[in-house]
């Protein structure tokens, strides 16, 4: 059997981005798993032009995310939460799979999706979970049960090194990478 595609996305493009790291870990975890894994982190998102729907031009950076998106088992989306909410960065990559509305499999249809936020407090970090969670369902995808809130300013997942080091975040990321492997197989 072929190893599943797990892509992720998500982060900032702050050096050392926790978010990145998150979605990162948890793509990790599904590699362990036997999943074959594809990030676009925060670098990779800034490199996407501003999303117009008049516009059906697309660049290279472009064309390569959504077919990445496209072609995957499973999802993992990471934003951290800015002004309350998603991030404009990682709103417009996912406005952009709005190339994928016309597939057979429109959007995220019959694929899990884990979701990662960092936010500096518990209240963003629950709020932009839960926006997270409705455009998943809007664009047809199953979020995981598990959603994962890392409040950066009282947790410290990760070391100078970023390996992540908080027992209680890694089992979290062990289980959610669990559940989007389950329906990628
Ligand atoms: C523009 C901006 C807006 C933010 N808004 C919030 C907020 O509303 N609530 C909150 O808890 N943290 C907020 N933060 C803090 C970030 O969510 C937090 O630092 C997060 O860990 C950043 O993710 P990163 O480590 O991937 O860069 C904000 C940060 C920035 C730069």
């Amino acid at each position: 059997m072929s190893r599943p595609l797990i892509v992720g996305f998500g982060g900032t493009t702050r050096p050392g981005s926790s978010g990145e790291r998150m979605v990162a870990a948890v793509l990790a975890a599904t590699a362990e798993l036997g999943a074959q894994t594809t990030l676009f982190g925060g670098a990779a998102l800034a490199a996407l032009p501003h999303f117009a729907p008049e516009n059906p031009d697309r660049t290279p950076e472009q064309r390569e995310f959504v077919e990445a998106v496209r072609a995957a088992d499973g999802l993992v989306i990471g934003s951290p939460g800015y002004h309350g909410g998603v991030s404009g960065l990682v709103k417009n990559a996912i406005d952009l799979l709005e190339d994928l509305r016309s597939d057979a499999r429109v959007y995220f249809d019959g694929r899990a999706v884990g979701l990662v936020v960092t936010a500096a407090g518990w209240q963003a970090g629950g709020v932009t979970l839960s926006a997270l969670r409705g455009i998943v369902h809007a664009m047809r995808g199953w979020p995981t049960p598990l959603g994962i809130a890392v409040n950066t300013v009282a947790q410290k997942p990760f070391d100078a090194e970023g390996r992540l080091v908080d027992a209680d975040i890694a089992a979290q990321v062990k289980a959610q990478a669990e559940q989007v492997m389950r329906l990628a197989r």
